[in-house]
């Protein structure tokens, strides 16, 4: 009887009978973006739990586009990497950028100290031929002429469509690093409460600088990066030093064995490895209760996660 509806001797039930399929079909779909988002949400807030394992795209995917620019960091995105790791200086007038050399020799056709170059000049630079010299297999006419990007530039282009894992490079040279950093994250939206946790996640070989971040927002995650030299674990008093204001961790992996790992977890912090570009070596730290590895090839390692 329901689809026998007549009037003016059109035929509503067919109307009717197409407008329920459509209905259905779109509660169908909005059930599946709901749970997908959901399911995404809960990944992303265990980020840090102490039994996470975390992708972070050293450079952004260096092994396959030139570090530092927004292809390598549009890479990492496209192939589901947790973090992109941005290496930050500051130019000669202040500007955030991301790079990780002091000087801009090795990838870029310039000359000099980042520190000492006003943006303007590093703009002018090209920070992707060098790569296709250096990986004729990898080699991309869209890299050629590629610019140094700003860390504006890096929010503008991604939002908080990534999660970003920062590390303040030689912050006792950068004044007001610290600061700059702070006031752009929160411009650009990214310290909102709102936001999943591990959306940011500051380090740094210096703890002054992770200390001074944490004083200006003791909320923020940080982590604290261990020189490669160490070669003993450190103390548990070390490690409760760090643990007054750092989340967790970073440490190059030769150095970290599975007592190491087991020692810095025992006293609450994560611990990140760096560089890890071989299957077998990241499923050993993994399998040793690593918290997550840097990588400059997310390809190669991508089934950890
Ligand atoms: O930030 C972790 C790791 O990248 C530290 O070493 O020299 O690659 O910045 P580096
Ligand atoms: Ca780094």
């Amino acid at each position: 009887m329901l689809f026998n509806l007549h009037f003016n001797n059109i035929n509503y039930g067919d109307h009717m009978k197409k407008m329920l399929i459509i209905l259905v079909a779109v509660m169908i779909l909005a059930g599946v973006y709901i749970f997908k988002d959901a399911n995404q949400n809960d990944r992303h807030s265990s980020l840090l739990d102490e039994d996470s394992f975390v992708l972070i795209a050293h450079r952004g995917a260096s092994a396959i586009a030139p570090e530092h620019t927004l292809a390598s960091y549009q890479m990492a995105m496209d192939m589901d990497a947790d973090f992109i790791e941005i290496d930050l200086q500051m130019t000669k007038d202040g500007v955030l950028v991301a790079f990780h050399d002091d000087t801009v020799d090795r990838t870029t056709d310039g000359s000099g100290k980042v520190a000492e170059m006003a943006l303007a000049d590093l703009k002018k630079l090209d920070a992707g031929s060098w790569f296709n010299a250096e990986n004729p297999d990898r080699v991309k006419d869209e890299y050629i002429g590629i610019g140094v990007p700003t860390l504006e530039e890096i929010f503008t282009a991604f939002g908080d469509r990534t999660n970003y894992y920062i590390e303040t490079k030689q912050p006792d040279k950068n004044d007001g690093m610290e600061e700059n950093l702070m006031e752009l994250l929160d411009q650009y939206g990214l310290l909102e409460e709102s936001l999943p946790e591990g959306k940011v996640i500051i380090q740094s070989f210096s703890a002054d600088s992770l200390k001074a971040i944490h004083k200006l927002d003791d909320e923020i995650p940080l982590i604290q990066l261990t020189d490669d030299l160490e070669q003993e674990i450190p103390s548990p008093e070390t490690f409760e030093l760090y643990r007054e204001y750092a989340v967790g961790i970073g440490v190059g992996y030769r150095n970290a064995d599975e007592a190491y790992i087991a020692a810095a977890k025992e006293a609450g912090l994560l611990v990140h490895l760096f560089v890890v570009d071989e299957l077998a070596e990241g499923e050993k730290l993994k399998s040793w209760g690593a918290n997550g590895i840097f990588t400059n090839d997310i390809e190669a390692v991508g089934s950890l996660k």
